[in-house]
């Protein structure tokens, strides 16, 4: 199994707080392609507290986590769209102890059961564009919003001036270390052509396919 935990502070807290406002796991297996989704969400005046917390697996995980349809209502799936796991310049701080199933089958556990059904993981494959060698572009945010802000198209809320410029301003690929120009010339077509593809994904070329749910198709 792979298992990714984050735990997200949306105000301001010491910097040895362990209260957060969201705790969200993903649990995936990489050999069946299997995924589930936990979410805890603190109140306002009660937070999480991240040192004593039950699994959400446990016999009696407590209130704190979500039942299952609201966390299908959260809609994680609408950005975790390509895989189970992903990438921005904020996590990549940390990706080297990060797991990665970037092309590996891919699915919901029980999704009618829950809703998790409305989680599409359909997605572009163009052929032969620059974007898609390290990973799969799903439908939903992949293809849109988080397109633009990775490729300097669309600069993030609150971004300085150092990340308004590149190399910041351009989150794709990781750790790039090529001037502008050759940027544009590997990369910019194929952007276009992603975006293209994400307000009409029914075009011929745009080559939509179902992510395989299992290994064997
Ligand atoms: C608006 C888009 C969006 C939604 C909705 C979303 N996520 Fe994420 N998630 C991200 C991004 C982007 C990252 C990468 C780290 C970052 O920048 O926050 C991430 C990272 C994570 C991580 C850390 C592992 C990784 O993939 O990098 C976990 C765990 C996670 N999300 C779980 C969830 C769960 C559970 C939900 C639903 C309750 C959810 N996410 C909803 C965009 C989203
Ligand atoms: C050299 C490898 C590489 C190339 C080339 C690359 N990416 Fe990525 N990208 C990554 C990795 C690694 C991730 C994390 C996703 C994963 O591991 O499944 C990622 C994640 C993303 C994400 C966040 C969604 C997600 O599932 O994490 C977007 C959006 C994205 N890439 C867009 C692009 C675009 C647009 C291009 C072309 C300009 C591009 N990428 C080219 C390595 C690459």
């Amino acid at each position: 199994m792979q298992v990714a935990v984050m735990c997200r502070q949306k105000k301001i807290r010491s910097a040895d707080s362990l209260d957060f406002d969201e705790i969200d796991v993903i649990a995936h297996n990489p050999a069946t392609g299997a995924t589930c989704w936990f979410q805890a969400v603190g109140k306002s005046e009660t937070p999480v507290n991240g040192v004593h917390l039950v699994s959400p697996t446990a016999p009696a995980p407590g209130a704190v986590w979500n039942e299952p349809q609201a966390t299908a209502k959260d809609g994680c799936g609408a950005c975790h769209d390509a895989g189970p796991f992903m990438y921005s310049p904020f996590v990549g701080q940390v990706w080297n102890v990060m797991p990665v199933d970037p092309f590996g089958p891919y699915f919901h556990v029980d999704p009618d059961r829950f809703g998790f059904s409305g989680w599409l993981t359909v997605a572009l494959s163009p052929r032969d564009n620059t974007c898609l060698g390290c990973h799969r572009i799903g439908v939903g945010e992949t293809c849109g919003q988080l397109t633009r802000w990775m490729s300097g198209s669309e600069i993030p809320p609150g971004a300085d001036a150092v990340a308004q410029r590149y190399p910041l301003s351009h989150g794709m690929p990781p750790a790039l270390d090529q001037t502008l120009q050759s940027w544009d010339e590997i990369y910019a077509a194929s952007v276009a052509e992603i975006r293209s593809c994400c307000q009409r994904p029914d075009q011929a070329s745009c080559n939509r396919t179902k992510i395989a749910a299992s290994p064997h198709g």
